[in-house]
């Protein structure tokens, strides 16, 4: 195992604390989160957590493999937990997400819980958003004028090669943006007819920051 790869166990592990026994769980995607799924199985965790809302189909495949029901979010109502990772994270724990493709899900999932447990290495963790390029999904036909869209707000865009979302959409990644005010951004760029979704999480971020790192982990609220 890695380094990074061990600080994202230990960040995961220590989002264990978070399950609430009998509560429906929020899962995102991505390696941290795998880490976090398979934790849950090598402690025999999966009696306490009636079922889940998985953010992406390889999340779906994941939690059905260790034994987890995955849930409808139309049917559970709102959820108490979510645990996900994150691209990037600042202090305010406003998130860039989306390097896994499955931002809209897990921005529908984020919305819907009461507590948002994000879980990352510190490698994640900056002090202005925007060296990781910004994940934008987009309706197919909107690519092209999305794209000029994002231009002209001093972004790159740049189409994600050979993607298609979950839900049949592409995803622009976009390059040269220092986003100073997130919110402001996320705002902008939802605003833009045909986008999905951004990759900005900062009118609705994290609630609970957890960070590993070589020597354990440390968490910000
Ligand atoms: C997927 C995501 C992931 O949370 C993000 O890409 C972090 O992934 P990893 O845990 O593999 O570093 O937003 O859409």
């Amino acid at each position: 195992m890695t380094t990074q790869d061990a600080a994202k166990r230990k960040a995961a592990e220590a989002a264990l604390a978070y399950l609430e026994p009998g509560e429906v769980l929020g899962v995102g995607t991505g390696s941290t989160v795998n880490h976090f799924i398979d934790l849950i199985a090598e402690k025999r965790l999966q009696a306490d957590i009636p079922g889940a809302v998985s953010s992406s189909n390889a999340t779906t495949e994941r939690l059905k493999k260790i034994g987890i029901r995955v849930l409808d979010l139309n049917d559970t109502g709102t959820l108490s937990i979510y645990v996900d990772g994150a691209d990037e994270a600042n202090a305010h724990l406003q998130l860039i997400k989306g390097g896994g493709g499955a931002l809209t899900r897990e921005k529908i999932i984020a919305a819907a819980s009461r507590t948002f447990v994000c879980i990352v290495d510190e490698s994640k963790l900056v002090g202005v958003l925007g060296k990781f390029p910004l994940p934008v999904e987009v309706i197919p036909m909107a690519r092209s004028y999305v794209g000029r869209q994002l231009t002209a707000l001093g972004g790159h865009p740049v189409l994600r090669d050979g993607v298609t979302t979950d839900n049949g959409n592409l995803i622009l990644d976009v390059r040269g943006l220092d986003i100073v005010n997130p919110v402001e951004l996320e705002a902008r760029v939802n605003a833009i007819a045909g986008v999905v979704s951004v990759g900005l999480f900062a009118q609705r971020p994290a609630d609970v920051l957890i960070v590993g790192g070589p020597s354990g982990t440390r968490t910000i609220k």
